[in-house]
């Protein structure tokens, strides 16, 4: 069993450019696991406090005083290093030490154990005979809280080579979809100046519904149908244009508001003109009676909890009563630790909701996601398609499809 000798950890940068927490867990006194913690833009209220009273500083101290408590401890034990953290912190939502220290301090154990095994993290998430590679669900075209003024109010349009045989041409048909888009904005628009917004895809200025045309443009442009060779998603982040005291959703940019159910109209609209494989948080994060009309109406679309559900386990299965949703995100840092949101994936695998394993917005140039998307039976893993913080993802992606215990695409 893999021994923790050190822990120890500093403040870096994500891909925002914001500080955040990076933790090195050494096993036996050479195995490193290191990782960095990410953070988002839209974030979901009932989600774990990245860090104590905003500061990253007041984590680094928390933890740098108590980094003595981990020793000894099976690296590959995941519950027993959960557990000591919740000595340190009993808080629902990890606000005395901040769940960026939850997040790195189980996934850095964990990859040190990898190493000291000999094995690749995603053995370690789960003990499987044979694994699936998710499909990688990426942005093409982004608005919304991760793009400036002028660009559409829908946060993220996305691509997912749905028909692709290999991770390889999956990541390849993304990759092409992404470059033809610019071709199409261009031309849409000759002064575009190619800008991106914070998870790599397209920042134009060009309202909702333009956008999404466009996107589907640049998909036939290369030969493909709609929900054959490759369909398009999209992440509404309602909670955005909610506004509660109205009780209205505000699209300022669009210079139009809805009724919640005019909301629900506006997202089947899209849903069926685009034949989307994907609808992600098309109403507010307490919408639950109206993302469960959405889930009854779209059987064969993945109706999709992020800020709904959060990773968490108790509103997830408050969703799985009220048949809110048919899928879910997981994000390892809205949990807070790994073993928060192994317990999350267990419960989602256990009742037909399919995982979409995520990045975040302010991301690192770190890649276990992908072992936890492979290790939790995500069937898509959102991690954007290019940028190096993205790009990162994918790569390790690449990297694992020449391992043996991989068989073929996940089934969605
Ligand atoms: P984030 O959101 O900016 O909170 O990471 C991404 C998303 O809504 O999926
Ligand atoms: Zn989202």
């Amino acid at each position: 069993m893999p021994k923790i000798t050190s822990v120890k950890a500093r403040l870096i940068y994500n891909s925002r450019g914001n500080k955040t927490i990076e933790v090195d867990v050494i096993s036996d006194n050479r195995f490193l696991g290191r990782v960095c913690a990410p953070s988002g833009a839209s974030v979901g209220k009932h989600e774990a406090i990245s860090f104590p009273d905003g500061s990253p500083e007041k984590s680094l101290r928390i933890l740098t005083d108590n980094s003595k408590k981990f020793l000894e401890h099976d690296a590959s034990n995941l519950k027993s290093i959960h557990d000591v953290i919740r000595t340190l912190d009993q808080s629902p939502d990890y606000s005395k030490i901040g769940g960026a220290v939850a997040f790195a301090v189980t996934i850095a154990s964990l990859e040190s154990a990898a190493k000291a095994l000999d094995k690749p993290l995603f053995q370690l998430i789960s003990k499987e005979k044979e694994y699936r590679f998710p499909f990688p669900l990426g942005n093409i075209l982004g608005g919304g809280a991760h793009a400036g003024p002028g660009t559409p109010d829908i946060q993220e349009i996305l691509i997912c080579a749905i028909g692709s045989k290999s991770i390889r041409d999956a990541i390849e048909t993304d990759l092409a979809v992404h470059k033809e888009l610019r071709n199409v904005l261009q031309k849409e628009d000759p002064d575009f100046t190619n800008g991106r917004g914070d998870e790599g895809g397209w920042a134009p200025k060009l309202d909702n519904e333009k956008a999404l045309e466009l996107s589907a443009n640049a998909c036939e442009n290369l030969g493909y149908t709609l929900g054959k060779e490759v369909a398009l998603g999209v992440d509404f982040a309602s909670s955005t244009q909610w506004n509660d005291q109205s009780k209205m959703y505000e699209y300022k940019r669009g210079g139009f508001e809805n009724s919640p159910e005019k909301q629900i109209e506006f997202a089947s609209n899209i849903i069926e003109k685009y034949k989307l494989v994907y609808a992600e948080d098309a109403v507010h994060e307490e919408a639950f009676e109206e993302m469960a009309e959405l889930t009854a109406k779209f059987p064969n679309t993945m109706i999709t909890g992020d800020d709904l559900i959060v990773t968490n386990t108790e509103i997830l299965k408050k969703a799985i009563k009220t048949k809110s949703c048919n899928a879910a995100i997981l994000k390892v840092n809205q949990a807070g630790s790994l073993y928060d949101a192994l317990g999350f994936a267990d419960e989602a695998n256990s009742n037909n909701i399919k995982l979409i394993t995520s990045h975040r917005s302010g991301e690192s140039i770190d890649s276990h996601i992908s072992h936890i998307g492979i290790g939790t039976n995500s069937k898509m893993l959102k991690v954007g398609v290019v940028g190096g913080e993205r790009i990162a993802k994918l790569n390790e992606l690449i990297r694992l499809s020449e391992h043996d215990l991989i068989r073929g695409m996940a089934q969605i």
